[in-house]
């Protein structure tokens, strides 16, 4: 009698144990943790740029040479009238500080999500970490030609000390 008792029970437990919903319900629960929080990824702002992508857009290569300060202070206008009321130089406000942006980032990066910035958003890992932690604010589209871009980028370096 009693045999009979701990097999049904041994049975009963193996059917939960087995049953295609708890299987299921096991792999959602992997899943999820597999799953990475947005929040957590933290962004490495310490290795070399030239290590890191390119982004996504028309920008393959960048070569960078001297300042250039005629493009920089193009780029200062543009920045001053587009972007500074998102982007403080040394303090991270509605988007991240730039300061030092062109330290942390590849110049194709750069000019990339200045250009082609919704792409860069959906499909780019480091811009959607940004993008969550800068609470799903998504950076508008500036419409810029690639040469404004590149002036922007040199107003960029020039923050650089
Ligand atoms: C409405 C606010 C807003 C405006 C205007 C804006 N940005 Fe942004 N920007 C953001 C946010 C927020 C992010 C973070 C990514 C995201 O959420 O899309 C970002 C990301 C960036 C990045 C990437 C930073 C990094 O560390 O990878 C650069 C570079 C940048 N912006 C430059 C500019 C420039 C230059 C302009 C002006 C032409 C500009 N942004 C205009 C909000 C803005």
């Amino acid at each position: 009698m009693k045999r009979i008792f701990f097999l049904a029970l041994f049975t009963t437990v193996l059917i939960v144990l087995l049953h295609p919903s708890s299987v299921s319900a096991r792999q959602f629960y992997f899943a999820g943790n597999i799953v990475a929080d947005p929040s957590m990824v933290s962004i490495d702002e310490s290795s070399n740029p030239q290590d890191k992508d390119k982004g996504i857009g028309p920008i393959k290569s960048v070569e960078l040479g001297p300042l250039n300060s005629k493009m920089g202070n193009e780029g200062k206008v543009i920045y001053t009238n587009q972007c500074i009321i998102c982007h403080d130089i040394d303090q991270n406000k509605l988007g991240p500080a730039l300061k030092n942006v062109t330290k942390t980032r590849t110049p194709e990066y750069i000019m990339n999500i200045l250009l082609n910035p919704v792409q860069m958003q959906k499909e780019n890992a480091t811009v959607k970490a940004l993008l969550a932690k800068y609470n799903n604010l998504p950076m508008p589209d500036p419409a810029l030609n690639q040469a404004k871009a590149r002036s922007v980028l040199e107003y960029l370096r020039s923050l650089v000390k």
